[in-house]
């Protein structure tokens, strides 16, 4: 799906991504703390002080997850190649910051941020454009930073399903979780870490223990691809 069309959707887009889910009973919100809560999770493994930390996430769209994530990093940005959203997601989270991104890449300056964070974005990217992509993302990042991609798992028939229902999703090349580790490999990430996530449809932190505890199994709806700088 182009900028244009993502400018075309941003009012409608919870809406939207609802309708597609709607088989699960989940609600889009469920899929936006699942994420934050695994992002927090890698990030103070990673890290000693999280909250001295500043965050970018490529492709913000609507900047829906940045609720969730509020006070929890030193700064948060957002940008995306959809200008339309770009200004939603400004007017909901005046906590944030954000801009619009072009034709050639980031609006920042080389290690600038600490984390690069891209959440089903790179489905809606060329594969040949992936490898572009992804330096970008390690270009912004300072030695030692990680890099978090996180994308749906092709091999999980509900996600197929929610992907093949969803309107957006009409152009979406999924990747595998050892395509994303092998570009970023390419890219320079000196090592890449895959984490499975969103095995069970709820949100007590019993599962959530319990999902970590299964992370390597290829099994989840989504999975996280952690590089390092
Ligand atoms: C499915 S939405 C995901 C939005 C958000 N990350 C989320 O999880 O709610 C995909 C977003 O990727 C953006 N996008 C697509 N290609 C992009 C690119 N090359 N660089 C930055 N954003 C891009 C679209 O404009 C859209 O907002």
């Amino acid at each position: 799906m182009s900028d244009a069309q993502f400018d075309a959707v941003q009012s409608g887009y919870e809406a939207i991504v609802e309708q597609s889910i709607s088989f699960s009973g989940l609600k889009h919100d469920f899929f936006m703390a699942a994420k934050a809560d695994l992002l927090q999770n890698i990030v103070a493994r990673h890290f000693e002080t999280p909250r001295a930390l500043d965050l970018l996430d490529i492709g913000c769209g609507v900047g829906r997850l940045h609720p969730h994530l509020h006070g929890k990093f030193a700064s948060i940005t957002g940008s995306d190649v959809s200008d339309k959203s770009v200004e939603r997601a400004r007017r909901d989270n005046p906590f944030a910051s954000y801009d619009t991104s072009g034709p050639d890449g980031l609006p920042y300056a080389d290690g600038h941020f600490d984390i690069a964070l891209t959440v089903c974005v790179m489905h809606h990217v060329p594969p040949a454009e992936w490898g572009a992509f992804l330096k970008e993302m390690r270009r912004v990042v300072r030695p030692g930073g990680l890099a978090v991609v996180i994308e749906h798992n092709p091999f999980h028939p509900l996600t197929r399903l929610a992907v093949a229902r969803c309107p957006f999703d009409a152009d979406a090349v999924l990747l595998s979780q050892r395509r994303t580790r092998r570009e970023m490999l390419a890219a320079g990430f000196s090592s890449v870490d895959v984490q499975n996530f969103l095995f069970l449809p709820t949100a007590a932190p019993i599962a959530r223990r319990l999902e970590r505890s299964l992370a390597k199994l290829p099994f989840g709806a989504q999975y996280a691809a952690v590089g390092v700088v």
